[in-house]
């Protein structure tokens, strides 16, 4: 589907079909906390945000984990306004700590072409990180992840989709809705 032809501004709610609900979304969130919480006690490790879709995801993942950590945030861009990724990274706020030494878990919302966490990778191994983890809320992985390593906490795997709401945006809106939709 080409997004030319598509004006974005027209999309409203009754366009979106349910993917994933609030109640199943919480539930995974619970999961994933309870698994960090067993590698990452007593390892205090920064747990980084990357802005802006995972500002929801984070938010519930945090406040459910069991254990002392830090925070920071990131922003990179790679879908722009449009709806599949633009093929490049770009750094828009790098992250304030130093992660020197530290083990680190990266949020994410999604992973598409695996570009985004690829760079977020290098550039924490360029940092001197003790180890990195990520964790995501959706996998959009069957046919577009181009990368060898392993993604550690996974919400669900979803087609190959485009989706919104949980953070998630279509040209910057729905960010709000609390679950996780695909359009009609
Ligand atoms: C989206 C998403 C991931 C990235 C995934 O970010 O939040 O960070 O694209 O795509 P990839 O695996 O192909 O790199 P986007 O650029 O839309 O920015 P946003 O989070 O601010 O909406």
């Amino acid at each position: 589907m080409g997004d030319k032809q598509i004006d974005l501004s027209k999309i409203d709610r009754d366009d979106l079909k349910l993917l994933i609900s609030k109640s199943d979304i919480n539930n995974k969130v619970k999961n994933i906390s309870r698994e960090l919480t067993k590698k990452f006690k007593d390892k205090n490790p920064i747990v980084i945000c990357v802005l802006n879709g995972a500002f929801i995801f984070f938010a519930d993942l945090v406040r459910n984990l069991d254990f002392d950590f830090e925070i920071d945030f990131i922003k990179l861009s790679s879908y722009g306004s449009k709806m599949k990724s633009s093929g490049t990274v770009r750094m828009i706020k790098d992250i304030s700590a130093d992660v020197t030494n530290r083990d680190v878990i990266i949020v994410e919302d999604i992973i598409d072409t695996g570009l985004t966490i690829n760079y977020l990778r290098k550039r924490m191994l360029d940092a001197g990180v003790n180890s990195i983890s990520f964790a995501t809320c959706l996998l959009k992985k069957r046919k577009t992840y181009k990368f060898d390593f392993k993604i550690d906490y996974i919400g669900f795997k979803i087609p190959d989709r485009f989706v919104i709401g949980y953070g998630l945006d279509l040209d910057q809106r729905f960010r709000g809705l609390d679950s996780i939709y695909t359009l009609k």
